[in-house]
Parts: structure tokens; sequence; C-alpha cells
């Protein structure tokens, strides 16, 4: 692989659904060229810092309540949407039905403004609610395939576009702005937060989840049960030849990459109360795995940026800390990180239009 230098207009820092997304946001624009994507790890590679390929990985009402949760989560639905109806099988996103069970009652505005576009929305009646169960939806949701999902991005951002990719662990956000006609860095460096030094967001921290990969074919319904202390959920797993994710944990703060016996008996326990597929013939576990969901306080910051380099002031993109929902909200925030530097894309644009020689 090259290495960050020469005509780098724009440099993504990460190559997580993040950075993928940013990519594909700028490519579709027609900036595929002046993209180079830097990154320690790639679709394909698996390290407890590398959170993307553990996602489970569905669209769900689980995400924040506040304003921008809100509209990412939205404009991620049309995206997943547009996937699972014309690319299901290169794409790895599909469409599938699911149920979501509270414990609590949740904040009725939110479910109000997901209704808007969820399709085959309906809150379930008094009567449908298992025991111990305040408050039910149902709708068509999109389930991921993560880790082969961030493929064919990869695949896709460098064959259609002619986005490059330069593997390397940067020692400083500075790093990314090696070559003097680098214009925009995008950083997208998920739990990065412990792995840039001097550059750490005191909001932002690790969120661990234990879940279970199983063979289960006849596993075809998403289900969810948020406790009050708990996470439940089952997942179908799109062009896997039937495997599924059962789920899980959400341990603010926990920063271990270990997986547990006892967890995975309880995923087992829990998913069997919820999901009458799961319950109907055990599962076969052909995979633990834990993973990290980088989550910043306050939300995920989508935000434009100065930085000093060597004296000089360069523009920073900040687009990290989606926490637990990198994948439903990623290209929502992908398009918002994007239109920040509208103004210095034009000259980009501008300069790409003259011929180089
Ligand atoms: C168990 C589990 C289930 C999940 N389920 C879902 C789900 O159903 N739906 C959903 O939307 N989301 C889900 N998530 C969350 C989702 O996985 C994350 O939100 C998403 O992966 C975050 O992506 P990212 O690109 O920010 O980070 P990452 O995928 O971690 O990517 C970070 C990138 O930055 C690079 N990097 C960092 N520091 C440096 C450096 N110094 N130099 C060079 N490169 C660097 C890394 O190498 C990597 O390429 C789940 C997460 C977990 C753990
Ligand atoms: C389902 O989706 C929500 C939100 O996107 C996420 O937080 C949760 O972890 C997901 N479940 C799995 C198994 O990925
Ligand atoms: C880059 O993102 C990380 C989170 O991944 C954050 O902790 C850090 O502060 C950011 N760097 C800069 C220079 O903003």
């Amino acid at each position: 692989m090259a290495s960050l230098s020469s005509n780098d207009s724009i440099v993504i820092v990460g190559a997580g659904i993040i950075g993928l997304n940013v990519a594909l946001v700028l490519a579709e624009k027609g900036y595929g060229q002046s993209i180079t994507v830097v990154a320690e790890y790639f679709p394909g590679d698996t390290s407890t810092y590398y959170t993307s390929p553990w996602a489970g990985c569905n669209f769900s009402a689980i995400s924040g309540t506040d304003i921008n949760a809100l509209r990412w989560d939205r404009m991620g639905y049309a995206h997943l949407s547009k996937l699972a109806t014309h690319h299901p099988e290169e794409s790895y996103v599909q469409w599938t039905p699911s149920t979501e069970l509270w414990d609590e009652d949740i904040p009725r505005d939110k479910i109000q403004h997901m209704s808007e576009y969820l399709k085959d929305f309906r809150v379930l009646s008094d009567a449908e609610l298992p025991r111990g169960v305040k408050f039910a939806v149902s709708f068509t949701t999109l389930t991921v395939n993560a880790p082969k999902h961030i493929k064919y991005l990869y695949r896709r951002l460098q064959d259609q576009f002619g986005v490059r990719f330069v593997r390397q662990r940067l020692p400083s956000i500075q790093a990314a702005y090696a070559s003097p006609s680098t214009k925009i860095v995008f950083n997208c460096t998920g739990l990065g937060s412990g792995t840039l030094p001097g550059v750490e967001d005191p909001k932002c921290y690790p969120t661990r989840g234990q879940v279970l990969l199983v063979k289960g074919p006849h596993i075809q319904t998403n289900m969810m049960r948020h406790g009050v202390d708990y996470e439940t959920y089952v997942i179908p797993r799109p062009g896997s030849n039937g495997n599924a994710i059962l789920g899980g944990y959400m341990q603010k703060g926990v920063n271990d990459g270990s997986t547990y016996d006892s967890e995975t008996k309880s995923i087992l326990a829990r998913t069997r109360d919820l999901s009458s597929e799961v319950s109907q013939q055990e599962p076969e576990v052909l995979a633990v795995v834990a993973g990290l969901r980088p989550s910043r306080e306050g939300g995920a910051r989508v935000e434009r940026d100065e930085i000093l380099v060597g004296g000089q002031k360069r523009i920073l993109v900040h687009n990290y800390g989606a926490g637990g929902t990198g994948f439903q909200a990623g290209y929502g925030m992908a398009l918002e990180s994007v239109a920040t530097v509208e103004d210095m894309l034009r000259d980009i644009r501008d300069s790409i239009a003259r011929p180089r020689l």
C-alpha cells in the first residue's frame, strides 16, 4: 500500500463505518480521486479497537432522543432502504420484520417521529404485550451483515470511485496533514480517543457488548427487548447462510475485549425467552465476541473545526462518537459532516477541473 503523501486533498482518518460513509458521500459528489483514507485497521481486520465488524446489526429505536440523532437516523434509514431495495446481495443490507419491547415507558415524541418514516410501523396493543412489557412497536427494519457491508464499501470505493487507502497508525491527528496540498481532514477514529495521544476528548468512553454468532436459518425476525438494566436482542444476519446475532450487553465505561461464559449463558437464556424462533430449536454457537461501542456523552460530534499544524491553521472535521448507532446513523452523519466544508470542496473541484500534468 502507498503512503500518505502527494495529492491528498482530502484525508479521512479511520476506515470504520463512519469514515467509509464519509468517503462514500464525497465520492458520490465526484471527489473520489481526491480522497485518501488512512487507518490502522481496514475492513477484513479484527481488533478490539476496530468496532465496526462487531456490530449486530440492525436499525433500532434505541438511539438517542436528541434532535441530531433523530435526523441522522432518518437519513440513515433512507440510505439503507435504497441499498436493501436495489442492491441487497452486494451490500448485505436486508429488509427484516422487527419487534421492539420496552419494560419502561419511553419518550413518545421520538416514537412519533420514527412512526413517520419507518415502514409498516405499528404500536402493539396492550393485549399483545408479553408480561413485564410496558410498550412495544413493530416495523420493517433493516439488518446489515456488518463485516460484509464494510468490505462492500471498501471495494466499491476503490473500484468504482478510485479512493486510495493507506494503512498507517497515525501518532497524532496532525500527522494526517503530511501533505501541504491537504485541504481537509476528517477525524473518524471511533475509539481512537484511547490511541490518539494528546487529543483525547474526555467525553468519549467505550460501551462494551458481548454477542453470539449462531447458526439459525429458522431465525427470520429481528427482536429487541430494552430492559431497565439489560438489553436483549436477536438479529438475523443477511447473506450469511442462515446465521444470526444474539445479544447482548451495554456496559458503559467497560474497556474489555474479553468474552465471558456467564454472559454467553445469560444471552442464550434471555433470547430464548424473547424469541419463539430461538426457543424452538437450540442454536449452535459459532463464535462469541465482544465489541466496544465508541460512545460520547451528549452524542456524536459532527462539527467543523480548525487545528494548528506547524503554525498554520488547517481544517479538521470531527465525526466520532457514534456509540451504538454507527450503522444506522452513519450515512446521515457523513452527509452533515461533508456539508460543513462545502466551500472548501468548491476550491478542490476547481483544481480538479484544471488538468494536472
Ligand atoms: C456488540 C455491538 C453491536 C452493535 N450493533 C449495532 C447496530 O445494530 N446498529 C448500529 O448502527 N451500530 C451498532 N453498533 C455500533 C457500531 O458498531 C459503531 O457505532 C461503529 O462501528 C463505529 O464506527 P467508527 O467508524 O466510528 O469506529 P471504528 O469502526 O472503530 O473505526 C475506527 C477507525 O479509525 C482507525 N483509527 C483510530 N485511531 C487511529 C490512528 N491513530 N491512526 C490510524 N487509524 C486510526 C481504526 O484503525 C479504524 O479504521 C454495535 C457495536 C457493538 C460493539
Ligand atoms: C440493534 O441496534 C441498536 C441501534 O442501532 C444497537 O445499539 C444494538 O446494539 C443493535 N443490536 C445488535 C445486536 O447489534
Ligand atoms: C479525534 O477523535 C477522537 C475520538 O475518536 C477524539 O478523542 C479526538 O479528540 C479527536 N481529535 C481531535 C484533534 O479533535
